[in-house]
């Protein structure tokens, strides 16, 4: 490895903690990841360990940083899941039970008696969301209603609830602080104000002194401490939310830029106030020099799906997808096993499996599984085209993305351009690429210079049998969907 600066980026999702080095060219020169896992102790419930998480950012990092390099860092970026929520112990700083993950659907009633109360318009007025369970808002009212149902500990400043991001700089470096594209994600933000809501606080009964204190994308973190073989001390420079990292790795702040995060589920996103489209919602992409929204589709499940499958039939992911014939078959998969996001916004949608025949077989399963992914994804870049016109190239990253067949499958589907990014871990590198901006290590103009290849998908299918395709999807949506359109 030259001599140098370096850049550490870590990327703390949601089935695994991502580390890379990148140095002053941007060239990742090390990387390393490590497991997390997941719990669903009841059905709709999806919980995970705060302190596993934290743990395995350590082990992260150890494994990435190469003792003998490690005085050579200069900056700490920082991507999390988002909306992921959990409260602890001011004093101790130990977690009051489980965090619960942003796929948590045990507020699903609390969701539709507020809806049912008419607060929608008010929440995502204020918010930029709509009403779901997604967000952090009713888990914060949950786990306050659990630990705390009088809000005496909460108002006396005792306790703390923060997202992924927060957890984490606590851990750091001691502060209670929150970046603020991570708590616009919360829906207790103003959009506007990008402050905590008084009326939102109230709504969820969540008092101002719980929560922490919002910080830019590039603002005054804690530095790091306790995270070997790291120096203590090396400033914390940028913190984005997972999406929101991508995003900035695709140097998404330029116009006509969408892109399509692969996870456990799905972000479709791009920059710019958004209107008022009832299908996405607006959030703080970041702010570094100046805050810049975004436009964003959520989709619960899409990774998920298919690994979800693959367990089911004691096999691994890459090893189904090879086993889905080419063509897309009669049989329809809507995985709704948490609800549906993006698009539809409807929590009691239900997972459903439709055009099964005594001639079905594994593969069908796994083609109608590979196919929910893509026509899910397009659904959202349908939505996304209302507020910024027609989307030709949709730019994809994450895990998921490995797959040539998914991948091609998303352009036939949507019938438009693909470009798969070659870096997979492009959260991660979009948190490198934002600390070191704050650091001064590089310049936008650098950023927007920098070769990242793009491998391209052209779509193959004809308009006609694409329009069939999408038609068959739609019937099926319609099937799940707890209040048919
Ligand atoms: O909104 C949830 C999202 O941030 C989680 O991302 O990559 O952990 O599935 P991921």
């Amino acid at each position: 490895m030259a001599d140098g600066p370096l850049v550490l980026a870590v990327d703390q999702g949601t089935s695994s903690t991502k580390a890379l080095l990148v140095d002053a060219a941007g060239k990742v020169v090390a990387r390393a990841v490590a497991p997390v896992t997941e719990r669903q102790p009841r059905p709709g419930w999806v919980e995970q360990d705060a302190d596993e998480l934290w743990h395995s950012v350590r082990a992260a990092v150890t494994s990435c940083v190469e003792p003998a390099v490690a005085h050579r860092i200069e900056a700490v970026g920082l991507s999390t899941q988002r909306e992921s929520l959990v409260l602890w112990d001011r004093r101790t700083g130990e977690p009051l039970g489980p965090l619960l993950s942003w796929q948590d659907q045990r507020t699903n009633d609390a969701c539709r008696d507020l809806t049912a109360s008419g607060s929608g318009p008010l929440v995502r007025s204020a918010s930029g969301m709509p009403l779901d369970p997604m967000f952090s808002a009713l888990k914060a009212r949950w786990l306050l209603d659990i630990h705390d149902p009088e809000r005496r500990r909460a108002k006396a400043g005792e306790l703390c609830l923060g997202t992924v991001d927060s957890w984490l700089l606590s851990r750091f470096g001691g502060e209670h602080v929150t970046e603020v594209g991570n708590a616009s994600r919360t829906q207790l933000l103003n959009i506007d104000t990008r402050q905590w809501d008084e009326r939102l606080l109230d709504l969820f009964g969540v008092p101002a002194a719980v929560l922490p204190r919002v910080v830019g994308s590039g603002g005054d973190f804690p530095a790091v401490r306790d995270l070997w073989p790291v120096p203590d001390g090396v400033p914390v420079r940028a913190v984005l939310g997972d999406s929101h990292a991508a995003m900035f790795a695709h140097a998404g702040w330029r116009p006509g830029v969408v892109k399509a995060t692969y996870g456990t589920g799905s972000s479709v996103m791009a920059v710019g106030d958004g209107g008022d489209s009832p299908q996405l919602c607006r959030s703080v992409a970041w702010d570094i020099d100046g805050p810049v929204h975004a436009v964003e589709g959520n989709i619960r499940a899409t990774g998920r799906t298919l690994s979800w499958l693959a367990e089911l039939f004691g096999t691994d992911v890459q090893t189904l997808l090879d086993e889905a014939p080419p063509a897309s078959g009669p049989v329809q998969f809507v995985p709704a096993f948490g609800g549906l996001g993006a698009p539809w916004w409807d929590p009691d949608a239900t997972a459903m499996l439709s055009g099964l025949t005594l001639g079905t077989r594994r593969g069908d399963l796994a083609a109608a599984a590979l196919h929910a992914v893509a026509h899910q994804v397009d659904d959202v870049v349908t939505a996304v085209e209302s507020t910024v016109g027609e989307v030709r190239l949709l730019l994809c990253d994450g895990g998921l993305t490995r797959s040539g067949r998914l991948m091609q499958t998303q352009a036939d589907v949507g019938g438009r351009l693909v470009g798969r990014s070659a870096e997979q871990d492009l959260s991660c590198l979009g948190a490198a690429d934002a600390a070191g901006l704050v650091a001064g290590l590089w310049t936008r103009a650098d950023l927007e210079g920098r070769v990242r290849p793009v491998d391209e998908y052209h779509p193959a299918t004809d308009r006609a049998v694409r329009a069939a395709q999408r038609a068959r999807w739609h019937t099926a949506i319609d099937r799940a969907r707890s209040a048919p359109a």
